[in-house]
């Protein structure tokens, strides 16, 4: 299946909810106001892959992302790891809530697809 829709309606605040897509995971997450706003802030300087939230999120309200590890293709666990974000165990890296890598041995953040809204509470991946 070459592209997946997705009502955001679904998805409870707080929560990271898993789809498949193209064979794999995609991870959707339904961001608190918190939550937006801490990675909004952060300094791009400290980054390993300098990318800013609002590049990654056209509604800051979800970020939507593959959820595969840049190091070695394992798949992260959501809400997890010292960021915040997601934690990959299978060698120890951490993503923030933007799914950028902040910690550990993978080199990029968790790839963002091409995606659209098509009316307000729904999203098309592919
Ligand atoms: Fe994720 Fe190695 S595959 S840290």
């Amino acid at each position: 299946m070459a592209k997946v829709e997705v009502s955001m309606a679904d998805i409870p605040e707080g929560k990271t909810m898993i789809f498949k897509w193209r064979g794999k995971p995609l991870f959707i997450r339904h961001r608190t106001a918190e939550e937006i706003e801490a990675e909004q802030n952060v300094d791009l300087t400290t980054l390993r892959d300098p990318q800013h939230d609002t590049d990654r999120c056209k509604d800051p309200k979800f970020l939507i992302c593959v959820g595969i590890c840049t190091h070695l293709g394992c798949v992260p666990v959501a809400e997890a790891g010292d960021f915040n974000g997601y934690y990959c165990p299978c060698h120890g890296s951490h993503y923030d809530a933007s799914g950028r890598i902040r910690k550990g041995p993978a080199p990029l953040n968790l790839d963002v697809p091409f995606y659209e809204y098509t009316e307000e509470n729904s999203v098309v991946v592919g």
